[in-house]
């Protein structure tokens, strides 16, 4: 079962340094497992913060034919992580073969898709990959196929849950990086909300990185996070 928390990104090069940021906190988390921590450390590292309590969102964003994604999440299925996910881009197929490699081993791990990189702009949009909408219209239609795919939700902008919560319902997931407590500090973010605002605009779940992790406070800021995003 998938806590209503914050997710903490815990962007770290090694597992140590995972645990000595962990052990500052005495209560269950909620936190995400990006590639660059699960290619250093493996599957292992996965066990040993489940065995603490936490819900895990693994987020290896996989892209690639239909078969080989399906069986890669056959794989990660057996993984003990509450939420994975896919690009959108992989198409209805791949999606649809994910959820099912997914439900091969473990029926309750939810599987959400990334709709476009909150690093890409709208110029790259159009420029690279030649798609000639808006942004928001690009969303919406990887949101699309992702719903019908069979798919739990999706990871987007907090600026764009408005309308993912009209078209496909307040239970379809939508997982948000960009959070912030004030504008001052965005780091490499474009598109920034605070915790209340993603909930008001119908974030189901927010990702917050630097803000916690690279504070001299981490438990005291992820607690002003949280009050902020459960209120
Ligand atoms: O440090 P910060 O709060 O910006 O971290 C946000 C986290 O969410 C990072 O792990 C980043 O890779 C991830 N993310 C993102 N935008 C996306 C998808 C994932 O910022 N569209």
């Amino acid at each position: 079962m998938m806590k209503n928390l914050p997710i903490i990104a815990l962007d770290f090069d090694s597992a140590s340094a995972v645990h000595d940021f962990l052990d500052q906190f005495d209560e269950p988390l909620f936190v995400k497992i990006g590639m660059e921590l699960f290619y250093q450390t493996g599957p292992q590292l996965i066990d040993e913060i489940k065995a603490k309590g936490h819900n895990i969102f693994l987020d290896l964003k996989l892209h690639d034919i239909p078969n080989t994604v399906g069986k890669a999440m056959e794989g990660l299925s057996k993984l003990n992580v509450d939420l994975v996910n896919v690009h959108a881009a992989g198409g209805i197929m791949m999606m649809k073969q994910a959820v099912q490699g997914l439900r091969k081993y473990n029926q309750d791990i939810k599987i959400i898709a990334v709709t476009q990189l909150t690093s890409t702009s709208e110029a790259m949009l159009h420029d690279e990959q030649k798609i000639n909408t808006t942004m928001d219209e690009a969303v919406l239609n990887y949101a699309s196929l992702a719903h019908t795919a069979g798919l739990d939700g999706v990871v987007c902008s907090p600026l764009e849950t408005t309308m993912l919560t009209e078209q496909f319902g307040p239970t379809f997931l939508k997982v948000t990086p960009g959070i912030r407590l004030n504008s001052a500090t965005t780091d490499d973010q474009q598109r920034i909300t605070t915790p209340q605002q993603a909930k008001e605009l119908g974030s189901t779940h927010i990702v917050v990185g630097r803000p916690i992790t690279q504070s001299d406070s981490p438990v005291e800021q992820y607690n002003i996070i949280k009050e902020s995003w459960l209120q």
